[in-house]
């Protein structure tokens, strides 16, 4: 994997990673900042797949075998070289964005579409995932506030699909007890990245 740190952010939508993961970036050295599914030419072409509101036919087992098949191509051409250079990855959603939304809250199962994401990463697990959670009508009334953020077909599923993926994060906290930590995003701005700075810095100093 190279000298360098791989760190994800997962969340509910609206939690505010995006937003947050940029200001943390800005604190950092060696960073790379970048997003799934997409951040390359090839993964953003399947993202654009994937979310086309008009593309409501789509099967839960396509729609986890793409985002791993996008997952995979950013793996290789962005993220992989990255840490070769001994960077700091930030990754906005990865592995467990797949094993909640698709896994639990479509009904694929985690275990079945943790498999097929074993095949796209191999061993590529991320030395720290902070998780934002939030109370699914916050977020989505978040989302709903920013008239400049996209609205994508996950966007459009009712309240029930959001809480489950929330579960489903909570089901991720319990398999992966050392390598997520959960953050009430409820809070302020600056709470939420004070609180994730001082996360980020603390792991970057673990060898
Ligand atoms: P974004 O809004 O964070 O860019 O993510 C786009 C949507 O894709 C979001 O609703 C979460 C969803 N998603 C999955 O369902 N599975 C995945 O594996 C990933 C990476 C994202």
């Amino acid at each position: 994997m190279g000298n360098g740190t791989f760190i994800t952010f997962e969340g509910p939508d609206g939690a505010g990673k995006t937003t947050i993961i940029k200001m943390v970036a800005e604190h950092l050295n060696n960073v790379l900042v970048t997003r799934e599914p997409g951040g390359i030419d090839i993964a953003e072409q399947i993202r654009r797949v994937i979310l086309a509101k008009e593309n409501t036919a789509m099967d839960p087992r396509t729609e986890a075998l793409l985002y791993a098949a996008a997952r995979r191509q950013h793996l290789i051409e962005r993220v992989k070289p990255a840490l070769a250079e001994g960077k700091v990855v930030l990754c906005d959603r990865f592995v467990d964005s797949s094993l909640a939304y698709q896994g639990y809250a479509r009904g694929v199962g985690m275990d079945e579409v943790f498999t097929i994401n074993q095949f796209a990463i191999e061993d590529m697990m991320p030395k720290l995932t902070i998780y934002f959670d939030i109370e699914p009508e916050l977020g989505l009334k978040r989302i709903n506030n920013n008239k400049g953020r996209e609205i994508n077909r996950l966007d459009l599923e009712n309240l029930a699909f959001h809480h489950k993926v929330r579960e489903g994060y909570h089901i991720l906290l319990e398999w992966f007890p050392d390598r997520m930590v959960k953050i009430d995003a409820s809070g302020t701005l600056d709470e939420v990245f004070q609180t994730t700075l001082k996360l980020v810095k603390a792991k970057l100093k673990t060898p």
